[in-house]
């Protein structure tokens, strides 16, 4: 392993592992709570693949920058080999690619570096790992060690409710899927009603996962073995607050014997460091490129009016075919109302290139198209009126902590159930068809801005924006929850 950080004397902290896969809505989230635990007096060892690493290193001007007033001493980075090659980020199978390298590569140099740090006279004592819920290879080596192994599972708690019983509806019959037609017979639309804590669900608001004919497909097998090792953790820390999932948060803590909800976890991190901390640390390009892109958001915003614009973004891995990226962006020309769009490298086949001619010339300034923002400033902007996203869980949640309503598209994993949550219990989001098509893109984008159903979901919005404040406000339940985390974590070692 390539430690970063000089080495320092052994010093009396509780010492956190935390093992991240290497992919921005899991990097974010993990970041974030090492610093929560850091803030808590923790020793932290952040555990990144080393193309994980490179990313973070490359999208910021120095790991000062990352942490600005924290204190390095006490925290280190820590890359492992994963053998992704270049060769391996090209083309529509780049995540799985991602994968197989990592958990090829990954799993010997993890165990070498987690038996090394605990042998080291150099740092202080294992107290825990912390490990995110895709990387389900180190338990054999902390019980080994003999330190607790808690997971962060970084989607909504109803996500991961619904995943936990993909091996149940696989019993009951319910999955695989008979053939192709039930994807589009109202098969999908078959009311799951036997979920703990979970209310109002059908058969397709459940991962995405499920919607196969092959019982061995390597996603859905992946999907219940995630679930089976999160099962056997000793706690489950989770970007979600009581006040937003209770129901779900209190069925769960009949499988896990701790729970930890620190949600909106941006949010405690702002309470705990006294500021408004809008830091997001994954980029995609060069510091100097996104400094670029912040200016230039920045700028088009302020010429913005208030509560006007629709911020576009479909997170760090969803893809979109040609013929979906034409229709959103057609149906966003005809809107009449101003859009911010993250188009990353990578969204669609040929990048920004593949957006369809005119459509630039046509939406002339009213139109904003970026490779990746700073999206924690760019909500927390006045000028944005409504949120556009394929609902992952961290953009959900930042959504949520600024009070900005939504509009879901969900394109796979837990996005559904997160999309259900957000339109039909939560009131602040409302959906677009699978099919998209530009006419409807149209109505909802309209609706969200200037309809009753808008009007609507931004009440409901500041509403669930002041709740998460409360959560993560001093004795908020996140906010309890974090002392209560960084208190067991050193009892369960002692
Ligand atoms: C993944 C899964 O796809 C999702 O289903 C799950 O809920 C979380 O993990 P991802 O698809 O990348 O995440 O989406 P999301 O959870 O929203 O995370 C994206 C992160 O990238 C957010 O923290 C967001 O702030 C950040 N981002 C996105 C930027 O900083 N800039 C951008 O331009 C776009």
């Amino acid at each position: 392993a390539q430690i970063l950080q000089k080495k320092k004397k052994k010093m009396p902290l509780p010492h956190a592992v935390l093992i991240t896969y290497p992919t921005a809505g899991q990097l974010n989230p993990m970041l974030q709570l090492a610093q929560l635990l850091h803030s808590q007096g923790f020793y932290i060892t952040f555990v990144n693949t080393e193309f994980g690493y490179r990313q973070l290193l490359r999208g910021n001007a120095s790991l000062d920058a990352l942490f600005g007033r924290f204190n390095r001493s006490s925290f280190r980075f820590v890359s492992i080999p994963d053998g992704i090659c270049e060769s391996d980020l090209q083309g529509p199978g780049y995540l799985l690619n991602v994968w197989f390298s990592i958990v090829r590569n990954c799993p010997a140099a993890l165990h070498e570096l987690l038996l090394e740090l605990n042998s080291s006279p150099d740092v202080p004592r294992l107290t825990c790992i912390i490990t995110n819920f895709l990387v389900t290879f180190p338990r054999d080596v902390a019980d080994r060690l003999g330190v607790p192994e808690l997971v962060f599972w970084t989607t909504s708690a109803c996500g991961l409710m619904a995943s936990l019983h993909v091996r149940e509806l696989v019993r009951r019959g319910y999955v695989p899927l008979k053939d192709e037609s039930c994807l589009t017979n109202g098969y999908l639309d078959t009311a799951i009603d036997w979920i703990p804590g979970m209310k109002d669900i059908r058969l397709r608001d459940i991962s995405s996962f499920i919607r196969t004919t092959d019982r061995d497909d390597f996603y859905l097998k992946e999907e219940m073995e995630e679930a089976d090792y999160a099962l056997k953790s000793q706690g489950l820390i989770l970007n979600t607050f009581e006040g937003m999932e209770g129901e779900v948060l209190d069925a769960l803590r009949g499988f896990f014997p701790r729970i930890y909800a620190l949600g909106a976890i941006g949010s405690l991190i702002d309470q705990i460091s006294g500021s408004a901390a809008t830091t997001t640390p994954m980029r995609l390009g060069s510091w100097d490129e996104e400094e670029e892109e912040d200016r230039r958001c920045a700028e088009w915003l302020e010429a913005q009016q208030r509560g006007s614009v629709v911020y576009v973004s479909f997170g760090s891995i969803t893809t979109l075919t040609r013929d979906e990226l034409a229709e959103f962006a057609w149906g966003l020309a005809e809107s009449g109302r101003p859009f911010l769009w993250v188009v990353r490298p990578g969204l669609v086949e040929g990048g920004i290139e593949a957006l369809p001619g005119g459509l630039v010339e046509e939406t002339k300034g009213r139109s904003l198209l970026v490779k990746w923002c700073h999206q924690g400033k760019v909500l927390s902007h006045p000028a944005i009126g409504v949120f556009l996203t394929h609902g992952g869980w961290n953009s959900m949640m930042e959504s949520v902590a600024r009070g900005v309503p939504m509009i879901c598209w969900p394109g796979f994993a837990d996005q559904y159930t997160n999309c259900r949550y957000a339109c039909k219990h939560w009131g602040f989001g409302m959906e677009i068809e699978e099919e998209v098509r530009r006419g409807q893109v149209t109505e909802v984008v309209r609706e969200a801005l200037e309809g009753e159903k808008g009007e609507e979901m931004r009440k409901k919005a500041m509403e669930w924006k002041e709740k998460a404040r409360r959560a993560a406000a001093e004795d908020g339940t996140s906010f309890t929850d974090l002392a209560r985390l960084a208190n067991d974590l050193t009892q369960l070692t002692t």
